[in-house]
């Protein structure tokens, strides 16, 4: 079992402190108003549609629970969070942390803990029987030397494959692609009828295709060693898996703004496929304003992304406490929240994901979700690149970059290089 999780690794967070913030974020301009002591400032990216529903109907319970705490939400929007995080560093670096901010599971929160951002939260932990509750594996994701660092709040799976059947079916895809091969051929099929066949978003959401290519391309066991001592990043299956990940983002269409305009392309049926976490689902089934009220199945349907079937892309929100927080024990209570079942599972079935805990109730988990957790149960594991599970924050941004570029010259060797550099600098 313990095989089937990335290690938790050790990071330099050099590139973390030295990154900078957009400062155009939604939340970026509000402050907590004077006085605020009861004011619980909680810092996300849970902005935009399907994002939004799963964070207030937390906050609800939180405040039904404390009556005396008001929820102040500090997210800043931009999907996957790069914005708010690059402002959340600044904020870190000057002292003035929110309350309770989100962090990756893995990686990019081993970073925070090695600046010596965050508290422990070991007694919260055997307060409230936290080991029992949790996999043992995903604790040790959130722990340095037997000191716990947040609370864990949900499983996403990043390797999905969102399409629309009618367009499929309009194409003459009979079968859902399971290779990268099938799904080329499905690309081309549907670029003649003239619809887009890959809808894509800003630049994360490259990011987050070529983590699923990788996957699928490299095959499980390869792609977990990228991680590793050993890691090869220039040898000629990367370079296979590479070229694959141009030929699939040659179908792209235009990027969206982000990734609910290229998920809404699939659901209204102007483009075929998208890879997506499993944050989409929320999105296409919730009822509007938060959702678009898709019908499952019809409107939109789902398999793992190509190649990848058997294997579930792991990532994990979850929450901290950060040290200097102004209301530490508003913070405490909002933590609590977040790792109590009611907490869980009132956010994760709005949100599209699955609960943390070992103990939530299975019902309350249909259609995708019940999937969602039969395969979180038996597959294989691997970690997320662009969700930081498997590299820290500073890797990521090279990463990023690095696609950025790509995305223009489409210089399969230039990425290759880049990548293999980032990988020798990451310190991890
Ligand atoms: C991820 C995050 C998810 C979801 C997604 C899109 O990084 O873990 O909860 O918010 O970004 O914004």
């Amino acid at each position: 079992m313990r095989r089937r999780w990335m290690a938790a690794v050790a990071v330099t967070v050099a590139g973390l402190l030295t990154l900078t913030a957009c400062g155009d974020g939604g939340g970026a301009a509000q402050t907590p108003q004077a006085g605020g002591e009861k004011k619980v400032e909680v810092f996300s990216w849970w902005t935009g549609p399907g994002e939004a529903d799963g964070l207030k109907a937390m906050k609800e319970i939180f405040e039904k629970q404390n009556p005396g705490l008001t929820f102040f939400d500090a997210a800043v929007a931009g999907g996957s969070g790069d914005k708010a995080r690059a402002l959340l560093a600044t904020k870190l670096q000057a002292d003035t942390p929110p309350d309770t901010f989100q962090g990756h599971a893995g990686a990019e929160l081993q970073g925070y803990i090695k600046a010596g951002d965050l508290e422990p939260v070991n007694s919260l932990y055997d307060e409230l029987k936290l080991k029992d509750v949790f996999p043992q594996q995903l604790v040790d994701q959130i722990s340095v030397q037997g000191q716990i660092y947040s609370v864990p709040v949900n499983i996403h799976r990043s390797n999905v494959m969102w399409f629309n059947p009618a367009v499929l079916k309009e194409a003459g895809v009979t079968e859902v692609p399971k290779t990268i091969e099938e799904f080329t051929a499905a690309l081309e099929k549907v670029k003649k009828t003239g619809k887009i066949p890959l809808a894509i978003g800003s630049e994360w959401t490259m990011v987050h295709l070529l983590e699923s290519v990788l996957l699928g391309s490299l095959g499980t066991e390869a792609y977990n060693q990228l991680w590793t001592a050993g890691s090869d990043w220039s040898g000629p299956a990367m370079t296979k898996a590479l070229n694959d990940f141009k030929t699939v983002l040659s179908y792209a269409g235009d990027p969206a703004d982000d990734w609910q305009p290229a998920a809404k392309q699939v659901a209204d049926g102007q483009a075929a496929f998208t890879i997506m976490g499993d944050w989409a689902y929320g999105y296409f089934h919730n009822p509007p304003d938060g959702g678009l009220g898709k019908k499952s199945k019809t409107d939109f349907d789902w398999a793992p992304s190509p190649g990848t079937g058997g294997t579930f892309m792991w990532l994990s929100d979850s929450f901290t406490l950060p040290k200097g927080a102004p209301n530490r024990a508003g913070a405490v209570a909002w933590l609590k929240v977040a790792a109590s079942k009611e907490g869980q599972d009132a956010f994760n079935p709005k949100k599209g994901s699955i609960p943390a805990r070992k103990d939530a109730d299975t019902s309350l988990y249909t259609d995708y979700l019940a999937d969602a957790l039969k395969d979180w149960g038996s597959n294989k594991l691997a970690g997320s690149i662009q969700h930081g599970v498997t590299v820290n924050d500073a890797w990521r941004v090279s990463i990023n970059e690095a696609v950025g570029l790509f995305h223009t010259d489409k210089d399969v060797a230039a990425l290759q290089a880049a990548l293999a550099e980032a990988a020798k600098n990451s310190g991890q």
